[in-house]
Order: C-alpha cells, then structure tokens, then sequence
C-alpha cells in the first residue's frame, strides 16, 4: 500500500519561548490539561522505549500515573520484559503522541523503582478486578492458552475472597526522571516549533530546535 500522499498541514497557534514555563514539568502540566480538555483519548497512555544489553530498541504503551518534579510514574510487571530490559539499562524515552492537538512531548531520563509504599498506594487504589490480574498475569511469557490464565484468575480470587488483594512483589512502578524534555507543536509547511529542556546542575538550558 502506497500511502506517500497521506498528510495534513498543521494548523495551530505558534510556541513561544515567552510563553513557555522555565520549568519543563510545569510546562508538561500546562500541555496535559490541554490535552484533557481537548478530549484526546486517554491523554496518559504513553510510548515507553527501552534498550537492554542487546542494543534493541524496544517500544510498548503503558499509562502514566503520576507525575511531578522527582520524574513521570508507570506501574508494571517487576518480572516482564520492559523490566529485564530497565534492569540491564535503566534508562527510558517516553512519547506522547497528542496528535489531535498538532503535538509530541518526548522525554529521556533514567529510570529507578519507586518506593513500595508509592507502588501500595497506587495499587491499593486499583479496581480490584485489575489487582486480581496483576497476580495471574507472569507478563511477557509465554502461555499456551487464554483457559490457563482463567484458571488462574479463578484461583487467585478465592485465594483472596477474605479480604484485600495484597500488592504482588512482583509489581510496582517505576520513575523517569526526566534529563531532556522536549515540546513539538506542528506549524503550516512543516516549519514546526519545538523547544528542547536539558537538565544542568543549576536548573534547565531551553533552546528552540529546528523543526
Ligand atoms: C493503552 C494501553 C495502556 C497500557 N498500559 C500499560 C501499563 O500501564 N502498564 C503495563 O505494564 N502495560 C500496559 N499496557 C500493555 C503494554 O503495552 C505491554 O503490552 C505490556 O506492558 C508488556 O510489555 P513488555 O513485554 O515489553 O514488558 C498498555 C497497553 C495499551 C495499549
């Protein structure tokens, strides 16, 4: 399939470096609301990159879950391939592809578990249902049928019908603290704007890029 012709000029109002926050997660924040308000499907699911000892580039959705100054929070399988790939390099590249309103946000950082206390929290908020999937799901491996992971299901919920689903050992989140982020608004004939923020020890260089 030829699909050379398919394109769509950008049509939207310019950045400015005035108008951009001197602080890239403020300025993150600034574009999330955005990008909720504007009804943009699930304005948190995110493309998270990692590379492991194979040099692979590897790629995968998850949900962002919490963010502030200390880095952007995922949670997920302690014993999945993301994390086998975070163990071997623990160092990350997050994209959100907010294409409904002409933009990207990219962001590279390294990557640290966050506390088990941040990870019993958020999974304590979880509906139960998705708690319950947590433990049946070894993510990633393989398994021969959907059957097998039913059974499972099966199990673990009256291995738990007393009470609370505990936080599985095996699960948690994970930070990426941000080292470079970078903000991409489409302009009209691809001469887009974007505006790159690196992490110095005294605060952020912010320089324009070409598109
Ligand atoms: C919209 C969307 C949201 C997702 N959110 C998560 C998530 O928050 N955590 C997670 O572990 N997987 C999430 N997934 C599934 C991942 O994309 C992936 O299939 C899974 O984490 C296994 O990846 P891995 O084998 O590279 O470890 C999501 C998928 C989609 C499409």
């Amino acid at each position: 399939m030829d699909i050379g012709d398919m394109r769509r000029d950008f049509e939207s109002e310019g950045l400015d470096r005035d108008a951009l926050n001197d602080d890239p997660v403020a300025q993150f924040h600034h574009w999330f609301e955005d990008a909720r308000q504007a009804g943009i499907l699930e304005p948190n699911a995110m493309s998270l990159a990692t590379t492991g000892t194979d040099g692979m580039p590897d790629i995968r959705t998850v949900l962002l879950k919490y963010f502030d100054q200390t880095g952007f929070v995922f949670y997920t399988n302690y014993g999945s391939r993301k994390a086998r790939e975070l163990d071997e390099n623990p160092r990350a590249a997050l994209l959100f592809p907010w294409i409904g309103l002409n933009r990207q946000v990219r962001i590279q950082g390294r990557v640290e578990k966050v506390s088990k206390t941040e990870s019993l929290r958020y999974f304590a908020s979880r509906p139960r249902g998705s708690q319950i999937g947590a433990w049946v799901s070894e993510q990633s491996k393989a398994i021969t049928s959907r059957g097998l992971l039913e059974q499972k299901v099966a199990e673990i919920r009256r291995k738990f019908s007393d009470g609370e689903v505990p936080l599985p050992s095996f699960w948690g989140g994970y930070r990426v603290v941000p080292e470079r982020i970078e903000f991409w608004q489409g302009r009209p004939s691809r001469l887009h704007d974007r505006f790159e923020y690196v992490r110095q020890d005294d605060g952020w260089l912010i320089q324009r890029l070409q598109p």
